[in-house]
């Protein structure tokens, strides 16, 4: 027995809701077509992933309700009408799901005044690669010093040595001294998933935050003996 069903990636941290009904129309009126042409009787239609978050202050987290009752619309006056009322739906999302629900959590090293003003922290682009790779945005604040905190701009460097190694560039943060702790938001996605060990960095540990506000370790830092394992001396 043959069985089919369709599957789509088209989004990537897309916030307008309406991006992902579009493409619920465009598998709709595709899996009528494969029925009245093939005669191909689908179960389902996986609508991928795609779905962002707001990295940035100010950004709208995608409405869960428009999307719904976007493509419950589209169900009905597409998919109903033609006789295929059964068709499952799926979506296999990433980012929305981890994203927002990690941090990278660091420690001021070094702060320095050259050209510019830097502050140099104890993670690298190794831990979170996004900001180097592709320029993103991701969050900052330091712990203690919140709104009404004196404020400076900074670029916030990672502790390897390439140029692009940086979490923030031109960013107004507040004044950071070596010890503060820094918080790298929005880093439950591409981040730990993401790490490599150039340089011999060695990867850090995860922490667990529970609802009643326990911490635990789920995953141990990473070893000298760890990153020598699969030397074969
Ligand atoms: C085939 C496929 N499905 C799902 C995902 C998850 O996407 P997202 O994290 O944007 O929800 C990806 C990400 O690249 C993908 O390539």
């Amino acid at each position: 027995m043959r069985r089919f069903a369709l599957h789509t990636m088209v989004a990537s941290n897309e916030l307008d809701p309406q991006f992902i009904i579009e493409t619920a129309r465009m598998l709709f009126t595709l899996a009528v077509r494969l029925r009245d042409e093939l005669g191909i009787q689908l179960e389902f239609v996986n609508l991928g992933g795609g779905i962002g978050i707001p990295y940035r202050p100010g950004e709208q987290a995608m409405s869960y309700a428009e999307v719904s009752d976007g493509i419950r619309a589209l169900y009905e006056q597409i998919i109903e009408p033609a006789g295929l009322g059964g068709l499952k739906l799926s979506f296999e999302c990433g980012r929305v799901m981890t994203g927002p629900y990690g941090v990278l959590v660091s420690r001021v090293r070094h702060v320095t005044r050259k050209y510019k003003d830097y502050v140099g922290l104890d993670a690298c682009m190794a831990n979170l690669m996004r900001p180097a790779m592709y320029g993103s945005y991701h969050h900052i604040t330091v712990l203690g010093k919140g709104e009404g905190s004196p404020t400076q701009v900074v670029d916030v460097t990672g502790s390897l040595c390439e140029n692009n190694d940086k979490f923030a560039i031109d960013r107004e943060l507040p004044v950071m001294q070596p010890g503060d702790v820094v918080v790298i938001h929005d880093a439950g996605a591409h981040g730990h998933s993401m790490g490599f060990n150039y340089n011999g960095k060695l990867r850090s540990a995860e922490y667990l935050l529970r609802q009643d506000g326990s911490v635990e370790m789920i995953r141990r830092a990473e070893t000298m003996d760890d990153l020598f394992a699969t030397v074969e001396w």
